[in-house]
């Protein structure tokens, strides 16, 4: 059974979606999380103390790196080591997302959200994961960063960066017991999405041979078990869930 009893896990966009799902199911499996995010994530750390687990909130905006380095210490402070590390944070671009429409702030909010946040998160944590003996690093990214998306140019390039900067780090940091991993999410039924037309919810539907949209729950339980001590032996990998999307 996967557990992550005594672990000590932080949670970035653990108010919403995806991060709220993994806070849950890290917390479920025995994790003390700490759950982040630009907006407080209030709601998530009640919900997991009311169901008599372990949860601390920080906001945290994952391109300020003055915020990483308040999480980090805290933790340090409070429970003497940071386990894990879950990168959830993510957003689309706020206007058309191809290479002529994009404006270059779009592009710039888009990168600094998506793939900076993603290795100051990574600079804050990995020091005192390899001083405490390792740690599991999980990072979101997209199917977007591996097959070509109608209106998804500067997403698919910051998720794409997120495949590579993993798996660089994941090598740097290998002998030190540093497991840095990626979840590459398909369509996935959380705020994210916005108001999807019925048209398109069944054509995606359809499109997927699992037979149904995945659910934050599907991404969670793969998070756990990667920050867990099954995920000793996978080293710098991409795993795609999207219920075959990708596989047809
Ligand atoms: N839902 C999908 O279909 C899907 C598919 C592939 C990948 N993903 C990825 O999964 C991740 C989670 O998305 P979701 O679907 O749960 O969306 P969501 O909108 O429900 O959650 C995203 C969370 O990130 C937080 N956030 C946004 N900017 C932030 C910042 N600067 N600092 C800290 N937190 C910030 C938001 O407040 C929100 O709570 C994203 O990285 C997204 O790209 C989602």
């Amino acid at each position: 059974m996967t557990t992550l009893t005594d672990q000590i896990v932080i949670v970035t966009g653990a108010g919403s979606g995806i991060g709220r799902s993994t806070a849950l199911a890290a917390a479920h499996a025995g994790a003390t999380v700490i759950c982040t995010d630009i907006k407080a994530a209030d709601e998530t750390t009640e919900a997991i103390r009311e169901e008599g687990g372990q949860a601390r909130g920080h906001e945290l905006d994952v391109r300020d790196r003055e915020g990483w380095k308040n999480v980090t210490a805290s933790t340090l402070s409070e429970f003497g080591r940071i386990s894990g590390l879950c990168q959830v944070a993510g957003i689309v671009s706020p206007t058309p997302d191809t290479a002529v429409d994009l404006t270059e702030d779009s592009w710039n909010l888009i990168l600094d959200i998506d793939l900076k946040g993603m290795w100051l998160g990574m600079q804050a944590v990995i020091p005192s994961m390899i001083e405490s003996g390792g740690g599991k690093i999980v990072n979101v990214s997209s199917v977007a960063a591996l097959i070509g998306m109608q209106n998804t140019a500067a997403y698919a390039a910051a998720k794409g960066g997120i495949i590579a900067l993993s798996r660089q780090t994941s090598i740097q940091y290998a002998a030190d017991k540093v497991r840095v991993n990626v979840i590459a999410p398909g369509t996935i039924e959380t705020p994210i999405l916005g108001d999807i037309p019925k048209e398109l919810y069944d054509a995606m539907t359809a499109g997927t041979p699992a037979g149904r949209l995945g659910q934050p729950e599907d991404v969670a339980s793969l998070a756990v078990h990667l920050l867990s001590a099954g995920g000793d032996f996978i080293v710098g990998q991409t795993f795609v869930i999207d219920g075959g999307w990708t596989a047809h």
